[in-house]
């Protein structure tokens, strides 16, 4: 399989037609989630599951649903963005799991720019400001090289809550189709 994938990858929809029995990240309970409550989150309306497929290999998936992120704005320190708002609107990737036989090949920075296009083009039409994540340990690594911060609050959960201000992106955007007509 060759390093560097990117141009190969499909995104899609999780449908009932996929097969999602083979689906195998370093982590059990993503993969628990996958095959088992994926396709009735979604049905249930609580959650919209992407595939990112390679041929086809489902290589990885990201669960999206709505949030709200909270923090201590009475505190200064623990304030986001200087914001003195106690709650901000966001989308939070719910799960997050690429297959082990694609670790490391560009899928989850993929699923990652998905999930920001989505977020972002919600934006276009209902307030949403930030992308959040609860990371677990082993992936907090993952999200802070794609500029997320740790909420203050959450320094020291278990996993701890990660965002990430969508609004330089979609500024970037914004300018960028402005040129395009
Ligand atoms: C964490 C995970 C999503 C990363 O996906 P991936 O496809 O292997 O990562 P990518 O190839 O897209 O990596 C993009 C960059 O992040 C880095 N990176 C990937 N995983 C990392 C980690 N765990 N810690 C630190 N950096 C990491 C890569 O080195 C790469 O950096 P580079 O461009 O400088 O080389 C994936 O390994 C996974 O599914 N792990 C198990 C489940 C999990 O922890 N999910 C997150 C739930 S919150």
């Amino acid at each position: 399989m060759e390093q560097n994938l990117y141009s190969e990858f499909q995104i899609l929809p999780l449908t009932t037609r996929h097969k999602l029995n083979s689906f195998d990240s370093s982590n059990i309970d993503l993969n628990d989630f996958f095959i088992n409550d994926a396709l009735k989150y979604q049905e249930e309306m609580a959650g919209r599951t992407f595939l990112c497929c390679w041929k086809k290999d489902i290589a990885g998936y990201v669960t999206l649903v709505t949030d709200t992120l909270e923090v201590h704005a009475v505190d200064e320190k623990d304030r986001i963005d200087g914001y003195p708002y106690q709650k901000f609107p966001c989308i939070r990737i719910a799960r997050l799991a690429v297959d082990r036989r694609f670790e490391r090949k560009g899928v989850g920075r993929f699923l990652l720019s998905v999930a920001i296009g989505k977020a972002i083009s919600i934006s276009n039409e209902i307030g949403c400001r930030y992308i959040t994540v609860d990371s677990k340990t082993e992936s907090l690594g993952f999200y802070e090289k794609h500029n997320f911060k740790i909420v203050k609050k959450y320094m020291h959960s278990k996993y701890p809550k990660m965002y990430l201000d969508m609004y330089p992106i979609a500024t970037l955007m914004r300018s960028k189709e402005s040129l395009e007509y």
